[in-house]
């Protein structure tokens, strides 16, 4: 099993995102960036971006950007990679990879994102959490707790950059929908009440 292709449950996004205040969300740019909303022909999408999407009046977001990861076919042949949520309706974001790092996902995370909430590929954790933290941007976001009991996530949490989120994840989602036991957790640099 492709260790990256894990997803998160929709239980497990409510049960964490009820905990925080309401108003948090209010007016804000919220950036779902390794999460595809809708089926990627086998039945998977991400409950993050369908948590966001139902709740997107009742949360009073301003917007919400998904963007996620496909290898293009060829160099001319780029597909749809991203889509952008507004009151008004949505729009495709393509020509580009999808990926986190991609020049066009750092431009919408360092000039429009208010909030970055995901689950990113374990595969890339590092690099994730180098490029999050180096944004400055609120985020939200699950990892698991084995890795970053190590350096350099210590250097972060040493710096008050990020803590632990209120719950633990004890199993994602395989693409066939089993159950995977997990150790993950959320961490956030959003203020919680201990
Ligand atoms: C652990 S899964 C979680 C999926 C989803 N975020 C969720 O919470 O259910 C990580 C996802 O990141 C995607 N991915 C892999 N490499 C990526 C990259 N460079 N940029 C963005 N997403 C990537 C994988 O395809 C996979 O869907």
């Amino acid at each position: 099993m492709n260790e990256d292709e894990l997803y998160t449950r929709y239980e497990d996004v409510e049960k964490e995102i009820s905990m925080y205040n309401k108003s948090i969300w209010k007016d804000k740019v919220i950036y779902c960036n390794c999460d595809n909303p809708g089926d990627d022909g086998k039945g998977n999408y991400s409950q993050l971006a369908t948590y966001f999407l139902q709740k997107f009046n009742e949360l009073g977001l301003k917007k919400l950007i998904c963007t996620y990861y496909s290898a293009p076919m060829d160099l001319f042949n780029q597909g749809v990679n991203g889509y952008v949520f507004t009151k008004k309706g949505y729009r495709e974001l393509s020509g580009f990879s999808g990926s986190f790092d991609d020049p066009l996902s750092l431009k919408m995370l360092n000039e429009e994102a208010d909030i970055v909430c995901t689950n990113p590929p374990f595969s890339r954790m590092k690099d994730y959490w180098n490029i999050i933290i180096k944004s400055g941007k609120k985020f939200l976001i699950i990892s698991d707790l084995t890795n970053v009991k190590n350096q350099p996530y210590m250097t972060y949490f040493k710096a008050n950059k990020v803590w632990a989120g209120y719950n633990r994840i004890d199993y994602f989602l395989s693409p066939k929908k089993e159950l995977v036991e997990a150790s993950g957790h959320w961490f956030t640099n959003i203020p919680i009440t201990p």
